[in-house]
Order: C-alpha cells, then structure tokens, then sequence
C-alpha cells in the first residue's frame, strides 16, 4: 500500500485540487440541513419573520413595549427608530410610506431605521422580554398581577395600570415574573416573538406573504447555489480522480511492461505468463478502481463523518446516542461481514489467474486438443477453473447484496427514533421541528460516511493483494543485468565468440547441462555444432546472446566477458534465428525490416533472395506487403524459417546463428541457402546448429556436443577418424560413398 503512494507523486497536484474540491463539497454538504432547518423554523413557522426586532411598529405598541425596557435600552431603541408621523412628513413620503403601512393613516408608526446586522442583533436581545412579557399580559390579562398584590380595578388595562407604576415597581414585578420566565427554554420566547410580531404586522398592514416568500426564496436560492457549487466539485472530482487513477494504471502497466521485457527465462519460469497477464490487466484495474473510491470515498468520507458529528454536538436536539448506537451496530455488521470476506478476496485474484492460465494453454493449443480429440478433458479443466471462480465471486456477492437492506433497515430504524424521541422534544419546546429534520440529516450524513468507509474496508483486501501481485513483478530485479560500468567493444576483433571452460546449469536444475566447454568461433569461419537432441545445442548458443548467464567458466566475445558490456552492445553484434521461430503479426516487409528500420524495399528483396525466401514472396500475389498472422500462423514452417532468416541478414551482424534453421527445408532449398549464405557472410562469424551431416561438411570447424560435453572438434574427415559420436551420426545419414568421399 506504501508502494503506491510512491506512484502517486507525479500526481501531486492532482491529489491536493482533489482534497480541497471534497473539503468544499463536504461543507457544502454539511451546510444544507442548517438551511433547511430555517426554512422550516423561520420561513414557514415564523412567517419569514427572522427575529423579534420590529420592522414597523404602531407607536402605542412602542410604548408598552418601552415600559418593559431599562432606560439604557430605551435609548438605544430610539436611536434606530424613525418615528412617521403625518404632520411631520412630506405629502411625497406620506403616500409612499402609507401605501407600504396602511396604518399610518390611523395612528403614528415606528420603523427601524438600520440594516447592520450587529446592531439588529443587540436590538433583538432588547426587544425579545418585552414582546414576550407584553404577549403575555394581552393573553392573561390581569391575571397578571397575581401575586404582586397589586389589585387592578375592573375596566381597566393592564398598561394604563403598569404606565402609572414607577420603574422600580415595574422592575420588582417583572423581575418576579422573569424567574419563572428563566425557566423557560428560549424557543418558546424567540416563537412568542414571532406570534407577537405577525399579530402586529396584520394590524399595520405590512405584506406578511412577501415577507414569508421572500425569506423563503433567499433561503431557497442561497441553498440552491450551494448545491450547484457541491455538484460542481463532485464533477471536478469525479474527473480529477478518473485522470489519476487512469494515469497511475498506465504507469503501472508501463512499468510491468518494461520490467518483463527485462526479464529472462528464470523470471518467467517464477511468474508463469498467464499471471504476468493477469497482473497487468485484470490487477491494475482493481487498483484503479480502488483509487477512485479512494478519492471519491475515502477522503471525502472522514470530512463529512467528523463535520456532521460537530453539527450535531453543536445542535440544539440532543439525540446524538442514537447516532452512536447505529454507528455501532453497523460496525458490528461490517465487522462479521470482514471477517467472512476477506478470505475469499484474496483467493479471488488466483482463480482469475488459475482461468487465464487454463483459458492460455487451451487456446495456444487448441490444434493439438482436437487432434487428440481432448476437447472434453479440457473442457472440463476449463470448467472446474471457472466454477471454483464463480463460486467464490458469488458468495461475496451475497454477502455485499446482504450488506444494502441491512444498512435500509439501520438507516430507517435511525430515522424512527429520531422522530419518535424528537416529536417529545418538539413537544416539550426544546428543539424546533426544522432542527430535528436537520438532526436527521446529519445523522444520515454521518451513518453514510461510516458506510462508505466500510465499503471500502471490504474492497481493500482484493485491491491490496492486486496491489501486492503488481508489485512482486516490479521488485523483481532480473537475473541478467547490465554492468554498473559497462565496457565497450573496440579492438580490432570482429565477431569472435570464446568459450572458455564454459559450465551451465539451468535454474532449479539438479545437474550440469554443459560441462567443460571451451572452442573459440573465428571471424569469417563457419562453425557448425552437431548432437543429438537434449544435448544442449540451444542452450549452448543461448550464452551467447545472455539469454542465460554461464555459472562457471567464461564467454568472451570479441575478447570481453559478455557480463562486462552492455545487453544491448552484445546483441547488437548477433543475428539470431531461433531453433522455434516466431514472427510478428504485420506483414512480410515488416517482420524482416524488424531488424533494420532503415532497409529499403530493395535490400528486403535481397535479403529475402539470400534467405531464398523471395520465390514464395513473389508467388503469394502481394509480395512484401503480404500479411503475416500472429506468431506467422499463416505461413508453413519452412517458410517462417526463411524469413526469419531473412530477418537476421537484414540485421548485417558480426555473428550469425543459426539454430537448427535448414531443419524445415528441403535439401535442394538447403544446398541453395547455404551457397547463397557464404557469399553474403564471408567476413562475418557463423555458428551452424544442425542434425544434418550435409549441412555442415564444409565447415571450418565442427564441434560434437554428447550429453553436454564436448566429444570431438575439427573438420568432417578429422572428425570421422577421430570421434566415436561424430561418426555414428554420419553413418546414419550418408551412403557408403559419401563416407568414402
Ligand atoms: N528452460 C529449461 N529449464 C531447465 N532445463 C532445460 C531448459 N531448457 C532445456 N533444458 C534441458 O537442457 C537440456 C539441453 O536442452 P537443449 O535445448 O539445449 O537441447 P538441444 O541440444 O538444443 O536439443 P534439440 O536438438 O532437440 O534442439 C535438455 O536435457 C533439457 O531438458
Ligand atoms: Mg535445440
């Protein structure tokens, strides 16, 4: 999991714009239900009405309002009162100010005469015991001076009553009823406010549906722009994270692809090809698909979860243990969930590996299964693979669909309590019903952001053991390596190849496949290796070109240890045609112009001409452009050794070798080839492996290999006199005559 965020570095920018955008789309997630909440407590209960600090009031209302005010306060209000009075205003104003308060044609009015938000505030702490002291009297009447043993005389107001006490006798009665007052929770206050404002707002005729649509519209905008501006970040988002994790996949897969081209045959043998495949397909797109929930899940998740948990900590409804007990038991159930899964995920990725090998070899192999009529033997190989797959796929599919009604269940079972534990708070005054629908959306909120979590919890094993796969073949540091300090090639040898005491053995095998091995290949020579097979032909010109390092003794081209230069300098110097070949899908031209981007049509036909290729070439109807399948499908055996020889000559090496490569031919093609190869390599090295004595009479030099060692070295007649092998296998190709020769 570290490994990857040392991917994830050239993305940095990426990573910190994604942060943010979720910060900004968590917080404007967060910011909703408060909204909402006042919609609901202020746009629709209270009319619009946001607070208890007047608009417009009738000036006797004013007055009973003062009574219950201290002197500083008194003061304060009349600093941000204009009062309207006919007489003083203009005819102008007094029509425009009358068509907006119907009143004022009866009765002079107070209107506030301030918009700043400090000083409304302070003006709303004033007016908020008045209104509801006021309200109060107007609903009790003088049942009001119960208690203070002031008893008011039938017919009269209360006010004209209070009006006539001195402020001290004001403020010990009202003192006593602000004890009891005290006790009440501040909804109910703020609320009488609003019941008192409305009932005046009726009276002077100020629009109350305006209000009311107004506030709910600005409200409404307000919440509307911040959900554009979430959505807008979710896009942002969701972008940012696919280029990442698409970036990052394509890194990886680059990375695998370099690193397997490094690889040699032991890396190969350790990896099997079918999960080199899997790895780099089927696995990065699980670690993409984990790193755009990452993004998009993960990150957003914790912001959302702890700012709904501060939300409701600093909400007034005091519900937050049944957020508690449902973030529990969802913990509880992702927890048994885990423990049933995560097993399961990690077998997943080697089933997909196990149907990708099986699904390879039968495809590769397809021809020789219907020739031995095997197609149900494999298909029931096939089968088993795919079901042990699907068996597995679905069982954690269960338990994922498992996983949705329970969170419904949990969710709704939330959502009830929250209702039927909130509408006894409702009831009792202390919270408002906008907060308890806020409270259950942030419960929501945060049930959701635990969720997602724990998605993700049960998608992590699979992507981690991906993530594991792909780092197992990027660790893998090849066998064959260039040196720290390579050397070059540049004395005066061209293309002579020494062996010297040369001994090999494969990787995990018990014995020596080459044992003792020293000749020296001369420029301008034609050197032939002769045995029977098994007798580690291949594996002793696979040296040459490092396919395989030496484990004892040395090989020296041109008079430098090959380990000592480059890979690339080496191969450089060699054309190689392989005992299996193989050519790429293209064409004709293509898979020969392979070794030598530079080669004219020309030269390809020339080439094409030594390798005797060019008579087929020309008879197939398009000629170089002729199409070549996958792997040469579409051409006979001989025909691909011919172009892959082709290939090699195209290349102009140093050294050229030919495993096995007249196998396929004809002997009137095979004499051909050769005369026509001499004259093009004469200067060149030429290492000849063959089972054919004709082939190689006329070689310099001819090396017997037997059971990994050398028998015999010379020419054909030293050859037959000398080695007991050697003249075995001539025996069992040429005529009495031709031994004789
Ligand atoms: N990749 C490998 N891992 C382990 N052993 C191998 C590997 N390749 C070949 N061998 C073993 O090495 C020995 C020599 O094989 P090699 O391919 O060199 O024979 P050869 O002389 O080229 O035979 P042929 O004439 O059939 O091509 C064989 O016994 C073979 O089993
Ligand atoms: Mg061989």
């Amino acid at each position: 999991m570290l490994k990857l965020i040392k991917h994830l570095k050239p993305f940095i920018w990426s990573l910190v714009a994604i942060f943010a955008l979720l910060f900004v789309q968590a917080m404007t997630d967060l910011a909703l239900p408060g909204y909402m909440a006042n919609i609901v407590n202020i746009g629709i209960q209270a009319n619009g009405i946001e607070n208890a600090v007047p608009e417009a009031i009738r000036s006797s209302e004013y007055d009973k309002l003062a009574l219950f005010m201290s002197e500083s306060d008194k003061s304060e209000v009349g600093t941000e009162y204009l009062k309207l009075d006919r007489q003083a205003l203009s005819e102008s104003d007094y029509t425009r100010y009358v068509a907006e308060y119907p009143y004022l044609a009866n009765e002079p009015l107070y209107k506030l005469n301030t918009s700043d938000a400090a000083e409304v505030e302070k003006l709303n702490t004033i007016f908020l015991m008045p209104e509801f002291i006021v309200t109060m009297i107007e609903q009790k009447g003088s049942a009001i001076f119960e208690g203070t043993g002031i008893v008011v005389p039938e017919g009269i107001d209360p006010f004209t009553l209070i009006a006539q006490m001195t402020p001290e006798q004001i403020a010990a009665m009202s003192s006593t009823s602000n004890t009891s007052i005290a006790s009440l929770p501040a909804n109910i206050i703020s609320q009488t406010s609003t019941v008192y404002l409305t009932k005046e707002y009726k009276v002077i005729g100020i629009d109350l549906v305006g209000i009311q649509s107004g506030y709910i519209l600005r409200v409404g905008g307000v919440m509307l722009l911040i959900t554009l501006l979430g959505a807008a970040c979710s896009v942002a988002v969701g972008f940012l994270a696919a280029r990442v994790a698409a970036g990052l996949a394509r890194n990886l897969r680059k990375q695998i692809f370099e690193r397997v081209e490094a690889f040699s045959n032991t890396e190969f043998d350790r990896f099997s090809t079918a999960s080199l495949i899997t790895r780099s397909t089927n696995d990065i797109t699980q670690v993409q698909m984990l790193l755009v929930m990452l993004f998009r899940i993960v990150f957003y998740a914790p912001i959302l979860g702890i700012g709904g948990i501060i939300k409701v900590i600093g909400s007034e409804a005091s519900m937050s243990w049944i957020i508690a007990a449902a973030v529990m038991a969802i913990l509880t159930m992702i927890g048994v969930m885990l423990i049933i899964a995560i097993p399961k995920f990690k077998i997943i990725q080697k089933l997909v590996d196990k149907v990708n090998l099986v699904m390879r070899e039968i495809l590769s192999g397809l021809m020789v299964i219907r020739a031995f009529n095997t197609q149900k033997h494999e298909e029931k190989k096939f089968d088993v693979a795919n079901q042990d797959l699907t068996r597995v796929n679905l069982f954690i599919n269960r338990i994922v669909v498992l996983l949705m009604p329970m969170m419904m269940l949990i969710m709704n079972v939330v959502m009830i309590t929250i209702v039927w534990v909130g509408a006894y708070q409702v009831d009792a005054g202390k919270v408002q019903v906008g907060d308890m629908m806020a409270f259950m959306q942030y419960a929501m909120q945060i049930i959701m952001s635990f969720l997602m979590v724990s998605m993700v919890f049960i998608m992590l094993p699979r992507a981690i053991v991906s993530v594991q796969r792909i780092n197992e073949v990027l660790d893998t540091e090849p066998v064959i390596r260039d040196p720290k300090e390579p050397q070059q090639f540049k004395g005066a040898l061209k293309g002579q190849v020494e062996f010297k005491n040369v001994s090999f053995r494969y990787p995990n095998a018990e014995d020596d496949v080459l044992k003792n091995i020293t000749f020296t290949v001369k420029p301008g020579q034609t050197t032939a290796i002769i045995g029977s097979t098994g007798s580690g032909k291949t594996t002793l010109i696979d040296l040459i070109p490092r396919f395989f390092d030496v484990t004892g003794g040395s090989l020296l081209v041109d008079g430098i240890d090959v380990r000592k230069v480059t890979q690339h300098d080496l191969r450089e110097k060699i054309g190689y045609v392989a005992q299996k070949t193989l050519l790429f899908s293209g064409t004709i031209a293509s898979n020969i112009r392979y070794a030598n981007e530079k080669a004219t049509d020309k030269d390809l036909e020339k080439f094409a001409a030594t390798a005797q290729a060019l008579d087929f070439i020309k008879d197939s109807g398009k000629g170089l452009k002729t199409v070549v399948a996958q792997g040469g499908a579409n051409l006979s055996g001989g025909q691909k050794q011919r172009l892959s020889i082709a290939r090699a000559l195209a290349k102009s090496p140093e050294v050229y070798i030919f495993d096995d490569s007249f196998s396929s031919l004809d002997y009137t093609t095979d004499a051909a080839l050769r005369r026509a190869l001499r004259r093009e390599t004469n200067n060149a090295t030429v290492l000849i492996i063959t089972q054919r004595i004709s082939t190689i009479i006329g070689s310099d030099q001819i090396v017997v290999l037997d059971h990994g060692e050398i028998v015999g070295i010379g020419k054909h007649k030293e050859l037959l006199e000398s080695c007991e092998v050697y003249r075995e296998i001539a025996q069992s190709q040429l005529t009495k005559e031709e031994l004789a020769q």
